[in-house]
């Protein structure tokens, strides 16, 4: 008998990836999503890639009855691991609200559905903006976590507070929180990668999508922050490496190795790479020149971020192997395959 997992948000970008390594690992899939960000044809790339196509509900998980009902349907499922977010930083500055009543009510009916069914394990898909402006750097886990500048990071710290407290009311639930720092690349079929809709907010597709055409330019935000060249430092990370840590997580809960109830680790390289690095590294890798021009600072980035691996390595068994010039072609590369893809 395969082990089932409930993934919510599984057609975006990480949540995608993530399920084919579970396929690949030989876990049943169920996912849960809306196809708010996201497309149903995911499904047929997710069967072209490993010959499987995982079972899909659209749901929308604020809809606590509905999701009530899905979970006793699939109530032999071993662990949730929860995708399912907005992600839009400066669109959550703007609609606050929506942005609490999404992310935290879809987590709220998750945990509520899974403890009544007994379904133990939790993994939360956390991010790197908890820690705020960090005092010191490496960044730990046992780093004190700040109010992040967004309503968008904010969900995050909430969410883990909230898990933190179900936990200790509730002796079965099982659960990790994985702080990603900052996801980049895609799948190596070129078949799944990330899909921004309309302009990006983040850094390598908007470097994708101004190479190929499709932007203008690139605005590179202030180069007058206490770095080695000014431009910001950030913890790349390729978005597979991303989700094989998902399927250890899981494999922790499951053979019940955790050394508590509610655990935290930062998913990143170690590596911090500033914005010029990445431009630079693009060039390499491209063979070509990139139109960018220095801006004014974008507000709320901070000057530096990069994890410490060390609890992951140890814990988990996992660590990133990817360099950024692989990250960087890999996201480049998804860029032409899928605009050839959606052209043809
Ligand atoms: C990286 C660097 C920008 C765009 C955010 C969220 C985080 C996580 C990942 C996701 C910064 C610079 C960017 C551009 C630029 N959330 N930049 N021009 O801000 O580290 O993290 O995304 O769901 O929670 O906060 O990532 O890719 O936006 O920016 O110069 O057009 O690139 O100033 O220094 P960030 P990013």
């Amino acid at each position: 008998m395969k082990n089932k997992i409930i993934v919510t948000g599984g057609c975006g970008y990480i949540g995608s990836h993530t399920v084919i390594e579970l396929l690949e690992n030989n876990y049943d899939v169920v996912i849960l999503d809306d196809l708010s960000n996201s497309t149903e044809d995911t499904l047929d790339r997710i069967l072209k890639i490993t010959g499987t196509k995982p079972t899909f509900v659209n749901v929308d998980l604020k809809d606590e009855t509905a999701t009530k009902a899905i979970f006793q349907k699939h109530k032999d499922a071993k662990a949730v691991i929860n995708f399912a977010a907005h992600k839009a930083v400066g669109e959550s500055v703007k609609e606050p609200l929506m942005y609490y009543r999404n992310n935290l009510y879809s987590l709220i009916n998750v945990l509520s559905s899974q403890i009544e069914n007994n379904i133990e394990g939790f993994i939360f898909s956390s991010s790197a903006t908890v820690y705020g402006t960090p005092e010191t750097l490496p960044i730990t886990e046992k780093d004190e976590t700040q109010r992040p500048f967004s309503p968008y990071g904010n969900t995050k710290k909430i969410a883990e507070e909230i898990i933190d407290d179900v936990i200790k009311s509730n002796s079965n639930l099982q659960s990790i929180s994985l702080r990603y720092f900052n996801p980049i690349g895609a799948h190596e079929s070129g078949l799944i990668g990330e899909l921004p809709s309309g302009i990006p907010n983040n850094l390598m597709p908007y470097i994708t999508q101004t190479a190929a055409g499709i932007r203008e330019k690139l605005m590179v935000y202030g180069n007058d922050y206490p770095t080695k060249d000014g431009t910001p430092i950030r913890d790349y990370i390729h978005v597979v490496d991303l989700a094989k840590a998902h399927v250890l997580a899981v494999e922790r809960i499951l053979k019940k190795e955790q050394d508590e109830a509610f655990e935290v680790f930062n998913l990143g390289t170690g590596n911090g790479f500033s914005v010029l690095d990445v431009i630079n590294s693009f060039e390499k890798v491209t063979n070509s020149k990139l139109n960018y021009e220095i801006v004014e600072r974008r507000p709320g980035d901070v000057p530096k971020l990069y994890a410490a691996t060390n609890l992951a390595k140890e814990k988990l068994g996992w660590s990133a192997d990817k360099s950024l010039d692989e990250m960087i072609k890999s996201s480049w590369d998804w860029e032409q395959k899928f605009r050839k893809q959606n052209t043809n």
